[in-house]
């Protein structure tokens, strides 16, 4: 049985003074003895919000880093800085990423190898724009993210890893996939990893969905098989966060 894991991406919001204060708020509502749970934050804000974390089973996470150790890379965060700060986790190809800031799926790749170096655990983003998915191709799309991002992986790292399949079209839209829209990418993703891997690292690697999750459709979206937990964006900057995380105790309350 897979653990649920519900990260939060804050993108670029939140100063470091703001991001303590969203932190010490959302703490007490975050608890959760069966979800995992990730503040993924602007490198600024790391710092602050590990030490506001101490103590609890919030986990820290980036929102990217480079691929290379240390050197002349003006601007950029290496793996290992992110690991002396107490990062667990850091997002890899996001949609954002790749298109303002020219990600590729082999920088991705690269970014993914590098994170298991330090033993990061990578969230790795894949997901379709809406001309892909009205043409159809949603599914040669993604797959041939997954491929790209997992080349030279062993199966004992991949297993570790987290997917996000965020459809672009749902980011920041509020028009959030239905829950059998994301699970049928989903189940191909685990399949995809099924014929690169075996059944273990399929029936172990996390895929989370991500794209205007809220509390009203988290419930219905991480009941789905293949769907291990969700990647928020603007929700978990709210109270809602709170919510999402404990989906189950609404679905409870629903049925
Ligand atoms: P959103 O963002 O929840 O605001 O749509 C999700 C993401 O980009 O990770």
């Amino acid at each position: 049985m897979r653990r649920k894991i519900v990260a939060g991406n804050w993108k670029m919001n939140k100063t470091p003074s703001e991001a303590v204060a969203l932190v010490n708020e959302l703490k007490p509502l975050v608890e959760s003895k069966d979800v995992d749970v990730v503040f993924c934050v602007p490198d600024i804000d790391i710092i602050p919000v590990v030490e506001a974390v101490k103590g609890t089973k919030i986990k820290i996470g980036a929102e990217n880093m480079y691929f290379e150790e240390n050197g002349a890379y003006t601007g950029e965060v290496s793996p290992n800085m992110l690991v002396d700060a107490g990062v667990t986790y850091v997002i890899v190809g996001h949609s954002e990423r790749r298109e303002h800031f020219a990600e590729t799926n082999e920088t991705v790749n690269k970014k993914v190898l590098k994170a298991f170096e330090h033993n990061l655990i990578p969230i790795i983003c894949c997901g379709e724009t809406l001309i892909q998915r009205e043409q159809g191709v949603t599914i040669d799309f993604v797959r041939t993210q997954i491929k790209s991002a997992f080349a030279r992986v062993p199966a004992s790292n991949a297993k570790k890893a987290i997917i996000a399949y965020e459809p672009i079209w749902a980011i920041g839209t509020g028009k959030v996939a239905t829950p059998e829209q994301a699970q049928e990418v989903c189940q191909e993703i685990r399949s995809c990893i099924r014929e690169l891997y075996d059944d273990e690292t399929a029936d172990m690697i996390r895929i989370q969905y991500g794209g205007s999750v809220n509390a009203d459709s988290a419930p219905f979206l991480f009941s789905q098989p293949d769907i291990d937990g969700g990647l928020v964006g603007g929700a978990s900057l709210k109270t809602d966060f709170g919510r999402i995380v404990n989906y189950d105790r609404q679905l409870a309350y629903r049925i």
